[in-house]
């Protein structure tokens, strides 16, 4: 880990403690930072993500590394009972204050304190990349869901367009750092984001390893040309 005067970053091995560490860091601003490096996209994004799991009314639907809860609410729109769990009490307590009616609780992805086949639809929102065993996790997801049910992953991608790629990467690890340094609480991990996102597996790497840890009919829709891709599935 690189500790620096503002805060520090988790290396990319991805340690627990690590993990959770520089999200405490960032959580009072999280919402706000978030919104501002994203071009205000993130919203589009959640909304994607909800439409994309299909929840009906009455449906339970968990939302892993949900952090603020930003994510959870969302999904709470469409009349499923969400619930969120993450592992930085920093973001769960940011979270608290921010939207008390959310129902947030602590927990690991890889250990989700959860019976076996609780949920009719799960889903991770740009937290699987910061998970240290990203099979484990989507073997842990797949626990908690009933057969047939639903898995949405959003997180960040590969830009489809060559030119835009080129653009993208240099806004990541340029300019990305650069406006964190005006906006957030602990600018140092949004370093980490920017490696993290640039060492992550591309759209059909990534299904691939959907497909492995027990997800059906896994296909992905990519979003703002890519900077994210909804990753879904289907409980065998
Ligand atoms: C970038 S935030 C995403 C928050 C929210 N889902 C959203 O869409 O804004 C990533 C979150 O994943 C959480 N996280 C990382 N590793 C985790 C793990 N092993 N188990 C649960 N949460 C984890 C972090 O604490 C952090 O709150």
């Amino acid at each position: 880990m690189s500790r620096t005067p503002q805060g520090q970053r988790a290396s990319l091995d991805k340690q627990p403690h690590e993990v959770a560490a520089m999200f405490d860091g960032v959580a009072e601003r999280y919402d706000l930072t978030n919104t501002v490096l994203s071009f205000g996209q993130d919203r589009s994004w959640r909304r994607s993500t909800r439409a994309a799991l299909g929840l009906r009314p009455g449906e339970r639907v968990l939302d892993v590394g949900a952090g603020t809860g930003v994510s959870t609410q969302e999904l709470a729109q469409s009349g499923a009972y969400a619930v969120g769990a993450d592992l930085s009490l920093g973001m769960l307590y940011a979270g608290k204050r921010a939207r008390p009616q959310v129902p947030l609780l602590a927990g690991d992805a890889l250990r989700l304190p959860f019976a076996d086949a609780s949920f009719d639809a799960v889903t991770i929102s740009f937290a699987l990349r910061n998970v240290n065993d990203t099979d484990a996790a989507l073997r842990e997801l797949a626990r908690v869901t009933r057969p047939g049910g639903r898995l949405v992953v959003c997180e960040f991608s590969t830009p489809v367009n060559p030119a835009f790629r080129t653009v993208y990467l240099s806004y990541l690890m340029r300019s990305l750092p650069a406006v964190a340094r005006t906006v957030s609480s602990n600018p140092e991990a949004y370093v980490y984001l920017a490696e993290s996102i640039r060492a992550w597996p591309d759209q059909a790497a990534l299904a691939g390893r959907v497909a492995a840890a027990g997800w059906g009919r896994v296909a992905w829709r990519n979003l703002t040309g890519g900077v994210v891709a909804l990753h879904r599935g289907i409980r065998e």
